[in-house]
């Protein structure tokens, strides 16, 4: 054969070769599965049991914080009365929330209804919430949704009742009411114990990113399947752009974010990655364009009492702002060292609260 002929040979199988790695891509190489708990594990003080056997609000409940996209999502089957939908981006709670908040580590809300029975949660400098708020909370921050779901909406009311609902299986007595301090995996996992004193390298999460996630999250951040308007394939969430959470979210902070990597991603992989990894990622992810939702409106700015909106929660929940009279920069909130912000912040909260009436 010519050497022609070769070469157009060896083109047309590279081709062939380049699209079987595409079609392998778009299949995800895996089944659009979602994180499950590890129920045998938790079988000494939580019983997992079916949805099925709930009453129908918490089923209806489960309905909207599962399957989030298909119901309160932009094409959504359920919207407010004047056709606005519920949620303008396409995740749902339980990307976040594994299998609605069951998963310990894994932002549960088995906690939630003890956690808010004592209110006002966080009340220094007047930052009161209960249930029905951190909801709203992350309507507006996780899911960039600017129109306030009222504590009495039938959708709230229903996700009210699933939270319910999933905290009754709560069976150890010493986890129960007060005792939900002692209920395992509540707080976002740390990536590591010297965390605030790590920089977080970007451009290196830029690479880990493309070699470890894009092939599920794909290369834009925008998720595949479910969650990506139009397509109807396996479903993994938006990490960045406008589906995504937005810079007022809790993993705007990219040591919460990296904890959650490390601890739960690659899914299938948990724990495969070290901490300098996992916060290279996730500095690099929240480098990305992403909704600004209501970080100005709720923490980057100083409210009328005088107090900046960033300290109203605790001073190491930093949110992807600094504010007017901070000595820090926006790079340094996104990338480390975070232990000087949260002392310094920690120095104004005192300061504040003596000041408060
Ligand atoms: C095999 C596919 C797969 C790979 C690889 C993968 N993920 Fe995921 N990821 C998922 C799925 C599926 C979910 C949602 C799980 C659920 O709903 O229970 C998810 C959820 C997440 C979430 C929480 C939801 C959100 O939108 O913020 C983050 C953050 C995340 N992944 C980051 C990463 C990072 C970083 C990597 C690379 C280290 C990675 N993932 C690799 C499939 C994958
Ligand atoms: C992008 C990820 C993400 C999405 C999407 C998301 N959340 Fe959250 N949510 C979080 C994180 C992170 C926290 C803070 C957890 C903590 O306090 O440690 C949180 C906190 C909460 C809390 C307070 C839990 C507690 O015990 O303090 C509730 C309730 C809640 N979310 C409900 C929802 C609902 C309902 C939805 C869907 C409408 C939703 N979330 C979507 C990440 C998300």
């Amino acid at each position: 054969m010519h050497p022609t002929h070769y070469l157009k040979l060896f083109t047309r199988l590279a081709g062939v070769l380049l699209l079987a790695t595409q079609v392998q891509a778009d299949n995800l190489g895996f089944d659009g599965k979602i994180v499950e708990p590890d129920c045998d594990a938790m079988g000494p003080w939580f019983n997992c049991r079916k949805i099925d056997s709930a009453p129908e609000a918490a089923k209806r409940g489960y309905e909207y914080i599962h399957h989030t996209s298909k119901t309160l999502g932009p094409d959504g089957n359920k919207k407010f009365s004047d056709g606005t939908p519920y949620s303008t981006s396409n995740i749902a709670c339980s990307s976040c929330h594994f299998t609605g908040g069951h998963v310990p580590s894994g932002t549960p809300m088995y906690q939630s209804p003890a956690k808010y029975a004592g209110l006002p949660y966080f009340r220094p400098l007047n930052y009161n919430r209960d249930l029905e708020d951190s909801i709203v909370d992350c309507f507006r921050n996780c899911m960039n949704t600017s129109r306030t779901l009222s504590k009495s909406d039938p959708v709230m009311q229903d996700m009210v009742a699933y939270i319910h609902w999933l905290s009754e299986g709560v069976t150890d007595p010493n986890m129960q009411g007060t005792g939900w301090v002692n209920l395992p995996g509540t707080a976002l996992p740390a990536v590591d114990a010297n965390v605030a004193n790590m920089v977080a390298n970007p451009a290196k999460g830029k690479t880990l990113y493309r070699d470890k996630c894009s092939s599920c999250h794909s290369k834009d951040g925008a998720g595949k399947g479910e969650y990506r308007r139009g397509e109807n394939r396996p479903r993994t969430p938006a990490l960045w752009g406008d589906h995504s959470y937005s810079r007022g979210a809790a993993f705007y902070n990219s040591q919460n974010l990296a904890g959650y990597i490390r601890t739960h991603m690659p899914y299938g992989k948990p724990n495969t990655l070290s901490a300098q990894q996992a916060l290279d990622m996730a500095a690099y992810i929240n480098d990305q364009a992403r909704p600004d939702g209501m970080a100005d409106e709720m923490f980057c700015h100083i409210e009328a009492d005088g107090i900046p909106g960033a300290l109203r929660k605790p001073a190491a929940w930093l949110v992807g702002c600094s504010y007017t009279g901070e000595p820090f920069s926006d790079a340094q909130i996104l990338y480390g060292p975070w232990q000087p912000i949260t002392d310094w912040r920690n120095a104004e909260i005192t300061r504040l609260k003596a000041l408060q009436p």
